[in-house]
């Protein structure tokens, strides 16, 4: 059905403008004053801002890990991304040693295929380089539409590559058109370090943070971003955490390097005191990174401002306090990595980063939508508010107060790492392609009804760099 919105401000990455716009077969058709269309309806916006639907790079919904499997799966995951106003996810695609990696994407088919409410593509995990893997990837790229790669420098002995597999990773996207993403902390000296704490009897929450530090994520990133300047390839990496990796990332980007740098809510409104809240309430906030120093914050914010890091994942990743979290009470090695944020990742940014004026309104749609857009293959399609574009679109009232709390979100987990937490700005409306999936604040959408998306290779050219211009599909 055709549909018009009315009084709402449209804002883009790049513009805030008053304008109406025309939704037909699910994309924007018009945009401009005095619309009409025969038999449209009418959405008054009037008083709330319209975004481009939220595009979330990193998320890991329904993903065995930590001997547990995350609690949200395709489905309670993308409902509380769509209450949160993200319409698109990009998870991550878990392969095996040794086996197909087209195994490991169909697995991950079938979780998300008739569960996922809003549209989702996959990142691939290497693990390792060999000649099956090389001659499969073109065909990854090709027919899967995935574009992007993750190399994991940490979880020794689960998911750690070596030094050799992440240059080969870098080599080989850079041929084949791929964005190679890191998780950049050094594995082998935190696997060190964490066996002398356990050694020492230092079992509680906290030494998760204290044999994490930040020099650990620092080194690695330095590291991947100079493998990344040797190989001419191209390098994201995910989940920055402090200052010393957003320093590196800076570094590699003066040097011209073509390097990008993703943080999240929990590291620009969180720290590290979370992990010593008692009654081992501190496991609720193991992930890693871990939670920094208050410090680190402030140079996160400046990073996101100054455009040294582009992109804010929620690196969901949630699991139980109850059940989950506590496999690890007697010794935090074994308390599962990750944490609920898929749905406050809008509402967060704008509240602490718009709203207290460290981010302006363009930066925050930059930032939580087309930036993401560009560099992993989704532009314009996704990611703006333009004529032919999907009609993914938020309308947001930028002046409602909440308080956030487990009680009232949608995530499946029984606790909310927000929790209590005043916050300006909230979804009132989400469509996907033209349809409600949150009307009214209600749900409306319909497990199965996200769309695949074959994503674009990565090339310099797509981010907004050189200007080129791309057709919408
Ligand atoms: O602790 C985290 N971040 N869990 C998810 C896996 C990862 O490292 O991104
Ligand atoms: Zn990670
Ligand atoms: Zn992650």
């Amino acid at each position: 059905m055709k549909k018009i919105i009315k009084n709402g401000i449209i804002v883009t990455a790049s513009d805030t403008f008053q304008a109406e716009l025309l939704i037909e077969d699910g994309k924007i058709a018009q945009i401009g004053s005095n619309l009409s269309a025969i038999g449209a309806e009418i959405i008054d916006a009037n008083g709330c801002l319209v975004f481009p639907g939220g595009i979330d790079p990193h998320t890991h919904l329904d993903m065995p890990f930590g001997g547990t499997v995350t609690k949200d799966d395709f489905e309670t995951g993308t409902m509380a991304a769509a209450f949160g106003g993200t319409t698109t996810v990009i998870d991550f695609c878990l392969t095996n040693k040794g086996k197909p990696l087209k195994n490991a994407i169909q697995t991950w088919h079938d979780k998300s295929k008739e569960k996922a409410v809003i549209d989702y593509g996959f990142h691939l995990m290497i693990s390792e380089i060999n000649d099956d893997v090389l001659n499969e990837l073109p065909q990854v790229i090709d027919e899967e539409g995935i574009t992007s790669f993750k190399v994991f420098m940490a979880y020794k002995n689960v998911f750690q590559a070596d030094d050799e597999t992440l240059f080969q990773t870098l080599a080989t996207a850079k041929d084949l058109g791929a964005l190679v993403m890191v998780h950049a902390e050094n594995g082998d000296v935190i696997d060190y370090l964490t066996k002398k704490a356990l050694a020492e009897g230092k079992t509680e929450p906290i030494y998760h943070a204290l044999t994490r530090p930040s020099e650990l994520e620092g080194e690695a990133t330095g590291r991947a971003a100079r493998f990344a300047g040797l190989a001419n390839s191209q390098l994201y990496v995910v989940h920055v955490s402090c200052e010393d990796a957003v320093q590196k990332i800076a570094e590699a980007r003066n040097k011209g390097f073509d390097v990008w740098g993703e943080t999240c809510p929990q590291y620009l409104v969180l720290d590290q005191s979370y992990l010593e809240k008692p009654n081992f309430e501190g496991a609720k906030y193991v992930w890693s990174p871990p939670l920094r120093e208050k410090w680190n914050q402030e140079a996160l914010w400046n990073a996101l401002k100054c455009g040294q890091l582009q992109t804010i994942g929620s690196d969901q990743c949630s699991f139980d306090f109850k059940g989950q979290k506590d496999l690890g009470r007697d010794d935090f090695t074994k308390i599962p990595n990750g944490g609920p944020i898929i749905e406050d990742r809008l509402s967060m940014l704008f509240s602490e980063g718009v709203k207290k004026g460290r981010i302006s309104l363009n930066q925050f749609v930059d930032l939580t939508s087309t930036r993401a857009a560009k560099l992993f293959g989704l532009f314009p399609k996704k990611g703006t508010i333009t004529v032919g574009a999907d009609a993914d679109l938020v309308i947001f009232d930028p002046n409602v107060e909440r308080i956030i709390s487990a009680e009232t979100h949608h995530m499946a987990v029984d606790y909310n790492a927000f929790e209590g937490m005043k916050v300006t700005g909230e979804p009132v409306s989400v469509l996907v392609r033209g349809e409600y999936v949150v009307r009214d604040k209600q749900f409306v959408g319909k497990p199965g009804s996200g769309q695949y998306l074959k994503r674009a290779k990565y090339s310099m050219n797509t981010p907004l760099n050189q200007g080129e211009t791309l057709s919408i599909k």
